[in-house]
């Protein structure tokens, strides 16, 4: 099935370099604003499940609190252990002043 947009928020609602799980469809997603570019991405460190809500971004970077490890936003790939695996990612647009995801 191909995947839908779904209206999450208002982009002026996220602020810049920070994150924010939200409800997408019946999925959690994490929104971050990475220097104003939208990413969304599985909300939950692959270390050992941490919360990704409300860190920062920094350098295209988002850090678990938990022990540090890191992703890039961009392709949720790992860039600091003690994760191994990456986290998913979905397509997003903005419309409107509103973020829409892809899941
Ligand atoms: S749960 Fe995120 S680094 Fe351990």
């Amino acid at each position: 099935m191909a995947a839908e947009f779904v209206d999450v928020m208002a982009v002026d609602d996220l602020p810049e370099n920070k994150t924010m799980i939200v409800e997408a469809g019946s999925k959690r997603v994490l929104l971050a604003n990475d220097e104003g570019e939208i990413r969304a991405l599985s909300p939950y460190c692959t270390h050992d499940g941490g919360d990704l809500d409300g860190e920062e971004v920094d350098d295209h970077e988002v850090i678990c609190h938990r022990h540090g490890a890191r992703f890039d936003v961009r392709d949720g790939s790992v860039t600091r252990m003690p994760a191994v695996f990456g986290l998913s990612t979905f397509k997003t647009k903005v419309e409107n002043g509103r973020i829409l995801v892809a899941v």
